[in-house]
């Protein structure tokens, strides 16, 4: 692809179409490239698997200012999108709906698929029975209740027992006592999945039993991932995998039996009320949720937290306007700039999602074309090949961010810059979970912040590994230091 104009130059649109298939000129040609880019590909494997994370490879071998980088995987067909408009073009389309639109989503099958099959080996499994793999009519009828309990216009009604859970998972893990030393990556990864429990999944505890699922969504996302790459996995690792099934098989089970108060008006009893999905689909339902729902949000406080702990100005910075406002907790944590501000930076430096993939069962042609409509390049995708949208890399584009490796919340300040990447993705499956993530997110961030000072360790940034979500190689831990009484009554 043509690299002769400014890349970063957002002034252009991106269009996917069908295109012919190749003649046997272009085929042969196809090959000797393909050969002769060999020990590229070669190297970009070994640093992938020297560095076992994704920043330091990347930042070496994918170019953040072309349109499509050719993958660091040694496989050969996977071309990687790092810019917002390529990002966006493939997005638009549902992930599965050949004849309509133009991809056929396999990928997440062979990740997810084998999963469901080891969690319930006793049904027939097809990729119908899950969100991730399911055709567009089947993916309306999760979506839709989905977005009625946590979509834009309904998060707010969630807000008391979003602030209860929280006050809960807090009253858990701290203590009343002068110093107090939490894991803040176990910390995050409970309160996800209490919050997911609680308000959609009629999962009523203890807390010992939120604590029990984060630690089994944990392990089995990166059994899933290390088996997906062909890694080796240990017995323990195995046997581990085995118990974790069990563990969210009764999880799922209890939320899917639920009743009584506590889920009058719950997500999990509205889809089985509604009889729209099988009670397979419904099951199916709830473990995407605690997969992909409290893997992603939990990893994202995590380094929100440990950022926040590296920074006590920001810490000030928000307790002083906290302590100016008059809003209610949800209404300031929501509306508030400077957690705004932390929340966009700490995503900008680490995307959960950070690798959206999408296969086309036909060859695509990428064409770029100017404002004027003047074609700039076109770029053709092959049958199969895997596109895939790098926020991750979006993110540290160096022409849309100054010092793009560095945490800088304020380079939010102007509110016209919004996530440009897309963290949450965009288009046909754009994530439902997003207002719930941010909710919960803004909230936990300003209850610590007005109860506590906190400071985070380890003090050297650590790897951001890829599994199902991103993970951070090392446990974040936190030390909270009260505020005194009088600093605390700021509500
Ligand atoms: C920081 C937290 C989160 C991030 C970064 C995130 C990111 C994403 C992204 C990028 C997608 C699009 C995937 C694609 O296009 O293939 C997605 C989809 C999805 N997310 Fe989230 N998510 C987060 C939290 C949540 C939460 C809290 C929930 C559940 C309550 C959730 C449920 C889902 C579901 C069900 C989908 C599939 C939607 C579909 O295929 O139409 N996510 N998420």
């Amino acid at each position: 692809m043509s690299e002769q104009f400014h890349p970063s130059n957002e002034e252009y649109t991106v269009e996917l179409t069908k295109a012919p298939s190749l003649g046997l000129l272009a085929r042969l040609a196809k090959a000797i490239h393909t050969f002769r880019s060999l020990p590229q590909r070669i190297y970009n494997t070994f640093l992938l698997f020297k560095h076992r994370e994704l920043k330091k490879p990347a930042s070496k071998n994918v170019c953040p200012m072309r349109y499509l980088n050719p993958f660091l995987y040694l496989h050969y067909s996977t071309k990687i999108a790092a810019k917002s408009a390529v990002i966006k073009a493939i997005l638009k389309y549902p992930r599965k709906d050949p004849e309509g639109g133009l991809f056929n989503d396999q990928d997440n099958a062979m990740v997810f698929l084998p999963v469901l099959q080891d969690l319930y080996p006793e049904e027939t499994i097809t990729p119908e029975d899950f969100i991730f793999t399911c055709n567009k009519e089947s993916l309306r009828k999760y979506r839709q209740p989905i977005l009625r309990f946590i979509g834009p216009q309904s998060i707010e009604k969630q807000s008391k027992e979003l602030q209860a859970v929280i006050e809960d998972t807090i009253q858990f893990y701290c203590k009343e006592k002068q110093e107090i030393s939490i894991d803040a990556t176990e910390f995050s990864f409970v309160l996800a999945v209490a919050v997911m429990s609680r308000l959609l999944l009629g999962h009523p505890g203890p807390f010992q039993a939120y604590r029990e699922i984060a630690s089994a969504v944990d392990l089995v996302n990166r059994y899933m991932m290390k088996k997906t790459l062909k890694q080796p996995l240990s017995k323990e690792e195995k046997e581990g995998y085995k118990e974790s099934l069990l563990t969210l098989r009764s999880a799922i089970d209890t939320s899917f039996r639920s009743q009584g108060p506590f889920s009058s008006e719950s997500f999990v009893e509205t889809l089985r009320e509604e009889k729209l999905l099988t009670p397979l689909q419904v099951k199916m339902s709830l473990y995407a949720m605690y997969s992909a729902g409290s893997d992603t949000s939990s990893s994202l406080l995590n380094y929100l937290l440990w950022q926040l702990g590296k920074h006590p100005e920001f810490q000030e910075e928000i307790f002083n306007e906290m302590s100016a406002s008059k809003e209610d907790l949800f209404t300031y944590a929501n509306q508030s700039e400077a957690i705004g501000r932390i929340i966009s930076e700490s995503l900008r430096l680490f995307t959960p999602a950070y690798v959206i993939g999408r296969i086309s069962p036909q060859p695509l042609i990428c064409t770029i074309k100017d404002k004027s409509g003047n074609i700039l390049c076109q770029e053709r995708i092959e049958k199969n090949e895997k596109l895939l949208s790098m926020p991750t890399f979006a993110a540290r584009d160096p022409f849309l961010f100054q010092n793009p490796d560095e945490f800088h919340p304020h380079r939010f300040s102007n509110p016209s810059k919004g996530y440009s990447w897309f963290p949450f993705g965009d288009g046909a499956h754009s994530c439902p979970g997003q207002w719930l993530a941010k909710a919960e997110i803004a909230m936990i961030t300003a209850i610590l912040i007005r109860r506590y000072r906190f400071d985070s360790s380890p003090k050297q940034e650590f790897q951001q590994l890829g599994y199902i979500s991103l993970k951070s190689s090392e446990q974040v831990q936190l030390k909270l230091f009260p505020r005194t009484m009088a600093q605390n009554a700021v509500r």
